[in-house]
């Protein structure tokens, strides 16, 4: 499937065969969304699919709905039209907790950490759910507890090690740079255990040598199997990362294929020449 576009039809008929001719379930797939603020058509008509163990991009110039398709996917703002199932469940109507509950994690195209608190209790904050209804647990069975915080801490300082934030654990997160927020971010979204992800630019305002670390860190999870969708300006790292790209212009669904195809379709060309610069 890889330098096809995805026609509503083939990602109603899942599973989709991918290049392997192994079939691989869709682990996001939106049908028909539709975001309307006011009078503007920020999303307009999407379809998009994400199998599993897939990684695919999102690109298209500043404008173009990319976020807003993000936070319908993310359950952060309700579609004016369309459906969005997650693992073959219709989320359409639920909120971000039970997306994340669903496997599905997404950082933010400027991370907001919060800014007083350390580095470590930023990323414990990421597996609240896990400690969630635990009011009558710590009263029932207080050793327990503590023994499942322990682990949880256990686990946010693996992920710390993981984006090479541990010496910085017990700092205050506002303390971070825009590089490092992201790499926090990464950590915390990580406590949920997702299997697919939503990276908004993760690789924006990104000095060479932490975005090096950033991509390295990506390909490192989707090669241990999660999904990822990715937006991001940097064709290079695009390149790098999937083999399959999305472009949107005007809210639509402009052209999909592989880095390549799509970095040579006129279309592609006019939307960034035509739009503000990326
Ligand atoms: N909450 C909102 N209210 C009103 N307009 C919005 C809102 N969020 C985004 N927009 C508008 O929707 C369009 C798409 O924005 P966005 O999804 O952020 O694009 P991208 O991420 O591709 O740059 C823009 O014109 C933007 O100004
Ligand atoms: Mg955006």
């Amino acid at each position: 499937m890889i330098g096809a576009s995805l026609s509503d039809a083939q990602m109603q008929s899942a599973p989709l065969t991918d290049p392997t001719g192994a079939t691989a379930p869709s682990l996001i797939e939106a049908h028909g969304l539709v975001k309307v603020f006011g009078g503007l058509r920020a999303v307009d008509n999407m379809s998009i699919a994400v199998r599993k163990g897939e990684m695919v991009g999102l690109i298209g110039p500043n404008g173009a709905g990319k976020t807003t398709l993000f936070n319908l996917l993310a359950g952060s703002l309700a579609p004016t039209h369309g459906t969005i199932t997650l693992g073959g469940t219709d989320v359409t109507r639920h909120g971000p907790d039970r997306r994340i509950r669903h496997g599905v994690g997404r950082t933010f195209q400027i991370p907001r950490p919060f800014a007083q608190m350390t580095v470590l209790e930023n990323v414990l904050a990421g597996g609240q759910n896990q400690t969630g209804e635990r009011m009558w647990a710590n009263l029932l069975r207080p050793a327990r507890v503590a023994r499942e915080e322990r682990a949880l801490v256990a686990k946010a300082r693996a992920l710390l090690d993981f984006v090479t934030l541990s010496a910085l654990e017990n700092q205050p997160a506002r303390t971070l740079s825009g590089g490092q927020r992201k790499l926090l971010e990464l950590a915390r979204i990580l406590m949920a255990d997702p299997q697919a992800i939503l990276l908004d630019e993760p690789a924006a305002g990104v000095n060479p040598s932490l975005l090096e670390l950033i991509i390295g860190r990506i390909l490192d999870l989707n090669r241990a199997g999660t999904s990822i969708l990715l937006i991001e300006h940097n064709m290079d790292a695009v390149a790098r990362l999937c083999s399959r790209v999305v472009v949107m212009a005007a809210g639509r669904h402009l052209a999909a294929g592989s880095p390549a195809e799509i970095t040579r379709d006129p279309a592609v060309v006019d939307a960034y020449l035509g739009g503000a610069p990326a």
